[in-house]
């Protein structure tokens, strides 16, 4: 899958922008808050239909005006397709080949990107929440059923939460409606626990070859925790789970909230032995990161057969020579690749002369040059 081009009507720093992308690596090129990062962002926005910085839509708008629009001509599986999002006061509205989407969960899994921003940084620092969210958006990009079961479990756990607060109050004993709502509970459950647990098996298999190439040190690796506990049948683990949610019952009903299940699950990233949110060094959390992004691709690709878009915003800062020449060969590969940089001169010649280059300034492109 290739972005064959991006236009932007009033978003973020840009008033109108038509940029056309080479299908393999794309330089952009501009001083601090020139909008490079905005522009990775707006093709993370078409893809994933919304921001990954933890905005709201409308901080998407050109401060000023009353609609936001990007649109892009993606080309996948050899026909071109027509993306479109429209943000303004009242929600975003998506279009395909000018055709509206309703359903976001049937949109999401159309158009895959991949990024790696140097905010996801807080990926590793931060709370459990942002680990969750990053299976959650990724999944979502793998899998339409999955951004359904996640809907209906989320639905379900606020029903079952908001049940035994009720229980708690009037001292209601009757556990007859909350058995129900368990045996749902527990069967979504184990389902979303397999589509991660999968997930994190297959980024296991890859991303310490891939620190390895980057950081001339391996032994990465992720580890799942969950509290549903892993069986090769289905129905012990949903069993298992089943009597978990009964053991906890008095605390969750003291608290009013469900202790047990995937909305409590949480991922570490482990080198040598040693947790790295504890341990690890600046740039050692910046390749973590970069490796799991990059073992995504793979799995992107087995997933759909078809290769995701990789937005890389600013990996070479903080990188010693060494590590960033590693990385520009482990870059140079056949995924169509955006990066951004502040300064061409940390990107090597030749990358350079096989790249169109774009360099942008105050929201706008001032000059490309077209190796492609
Ligand atoms: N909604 C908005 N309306 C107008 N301008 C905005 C809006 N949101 C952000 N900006 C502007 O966009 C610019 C930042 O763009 P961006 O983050 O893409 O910069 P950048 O080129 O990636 O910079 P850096 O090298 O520092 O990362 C800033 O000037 C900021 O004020
Ligand atoms: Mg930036």
């Amino acid at each position: 899958m290739v972005i064959k081009k991006l236009m932007l009507k009033n978003y973020r720093n840009y008033d109108d922008l038509d940029i056309s992308f080479s299908d393999r690596l794309n330089i952009i090129i501009g001083d601090n808050a020139q909008g490079k990062t905005n522009i990775l962002e707006a093709i993370y926005v078409l893809a994933v239909t919304k921001s990954y910085l933890g905005v709201n839509d409308k901080n998407l708008i050109k401060i000023g005006y009353k609609f936001s629009l990007i649109k892009a001509v993606i080309d996948k599986e050899d026909s071109l397709k027509n993306l479109e999002i429209v943000i303004n006061d009242n929600g975003k509205k998506i279009k395909i080949n000018n055709k509206e989407i309703k359903k976001l969960s049937d949109y999401v899994s159309n158009f895959r990107v991949i990024l790696f921003s140097p905010d996801n940084i807080r990926m590793i620092k931060e709370g459990p929440g942002i680990r969750r969210r990053f299976l959650n958006v990724e999944l979502s990009q793998l899998s339409n059923r999955y951004v359904k079961l996640v809907n209906d479990f989320n639905s379900l756990l606020k029903q079952r939460n908001e049940f035994i607060r009720v229980m708690n109050l009037s001292s209601n004993n009757d556990i007859s409606y909350l058995d129900v709502i368990d045996s749902k509970f527990v069967q979504l459950a184990v389902d979303i626990y397999g589509y991660r647990k999968k997930f994190i098996d297959q980024v296991n298999e890859e991303i310490g070859n891939i620190y390895e190439k980057i950081a001339g040190f391996s032994d990465l690796v992720i580890k799942y925790h969950s509290n549903i506990d892993y069986d090769d049948d289905k129905k012990v683990m949903i069993s298992n789970l089943y009597d978990k949610l009964k053991k906890s019952f008095d605390k969750d009903k003291n608290y009013g909230m469900t202790f047990t299940g995937p909305h409590r699950d949480d991922f570490y990233f482990y080198l040598g032995g040693k947790n790295i949110s504890l341990y690890g060094s600046q740039g050692q959390l910046r390749m973590a990161i970069l490796a799991l992004k990059l073992a995504e691709i793979g799995i992107f690709t087995k997933y759909s057969g078809d290769k995701p878009i990789l937005l890389l915003d600013d990996i070479f800062s903080e990188l010693d020579v060494t590590k960033k020449n590693r990385l520009i060969d482990y870059i140079f590969n056949d995924v169509q690749t955006i990066i951004t940089t502040t300064d061409i001169n940390l990107i090597d010649t030749k990358l350079v002369e096989n790249a169109n280059v774009f360099v942008i300034s105050g929201g706008k492109v001032i000059s490309q040059v077209d190796n492609n």
